[in-house]
């Protein structure tokens, strides 16, 4: 399964190892979705692909007291850094599982909130895996999700692919059309069907605008982008001058989003995903 092989063996390790730096990224496209979750004490959540959890953290405080949220990724080098953080910060209520989502088995209607920052368009088989998450919500339940919009949107992301393959190493397969990747959702019509078919109403899909500025010069956010993406574990292996070239090629390549300043403002362009279990099990069908 590439998910699984990409997340483990290629970019994991990178995520794991600049956890912080990397939410200054992306805590920008899950804030939306955060703030609609609307987490109340007491309730249970399940953050689905959590990464290095520090939106389950977040969970965790909102549920507090008496709250619970699992943290679900099928990235062990991430898990064990959500795990670590946890540790650290010791958050009541917070358990971290690794696993494979789309094959975990989730007791019925025993979670308030599923929530999920830029991983469900990665599903191998989203119609099944949100038709189990769905099974997993309580009757009236609520998914909140984010994925990213069409690439022209987000014209940065492709950048520090593009930079850095000439002076690093193979880079893995990139997705073919049809397979999971970070576009899938690009068209909105493309959830809104997957929801309807897995049995979720009151679909909402709004689009979402932020601006990105991440800390440090041009040199250390391509860094940053770098190990974002498919070029993470390359990166990570080839030697210091391959890597530093890289760099200064993904650097360039920003120029169009330096300021004055030489502080780089990324535009950043994603659905919020709402959608809600039905209020009664009996109105569901047979899905
Ligand atoms: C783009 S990252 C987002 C991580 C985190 N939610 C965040 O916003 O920082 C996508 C995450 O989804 C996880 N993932 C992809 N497919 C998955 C699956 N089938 N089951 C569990 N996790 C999955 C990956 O391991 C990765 O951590």
């Amino acid at each position: 399964m590439r998910q699984l092989e990409y997340w483990n063996e290629h970019a994991g390790e990178s995520w794991a190892e600049n956890a912080d730096a990397l939410e200054s990224i992306n805590a920008a496209s899950g804030a939306d979705a955060m703030r609609r979750a609307r987490a109340r004490p007491g309730e249970v959540v399940l953050d689905v692909g959590c990464g290095t959890g520090a939106t389950t953290l977040a969970l965790g405080r909102a549920v507090a007291p008496g709250g619970r949220v699992t943290g679900v990724d099928l990235s062990a080098p991430m898990i064990r850094e959500a795990r670590r953080a946890q540790a650290e910060l010791d958050v009541p209520g917070i358990e971290f599982l690794e696993a494979d989502v789309e094959l975990a088995r989730f007791e019925p209607a025993s979670v308030d909130v599923v929530f999920s920052r830029m991983c469900l368009m990665l599903l191998d088989n989203p119609a099944a895996g949100l038709g189990a998450l769905r099974r997993a919500l309580r009757p009236g339940g609520r998914l909140l999700a984010t994925a990213f919009r069409d690439i022209a949107e987000n014209p940065w992301l492709p950048l520090a692919v593009i930079g850095a393959a000439p002076f690093i190493g193979a880079l893995p397969p990139l997705p073919l059309p049809g397979e999971p990747g970070p576009f899938t959702f690009a068209d909105p019509d493309v959830p809104r069907a997957l929801l309807q078919t897995a049995g979720f109403v009151d679909i909402e899909i709004v689009a979402v605008d932020t601006a990105v500025t991440p800390s440090g010069s041009p040199e250390d956010v391509a860094a940053l982008l770098i190990q974002l993406g498919p070029a993470g574990g390359p990166y990570r292996r080839a030697t210091p001058d391959r890597r530093a070239r890289a760099r200064q090629a993904v650097a360039a390549l920003l120029g169009r989003f330096v300021d004055d300043a030489g502080r780089v403002t990324l535009p950043n362009a994603t659905w919020t995903i709402s959608a809600r279990r039905p209020d009664s099990c009996q109105h569901e069908g047979t899905r």
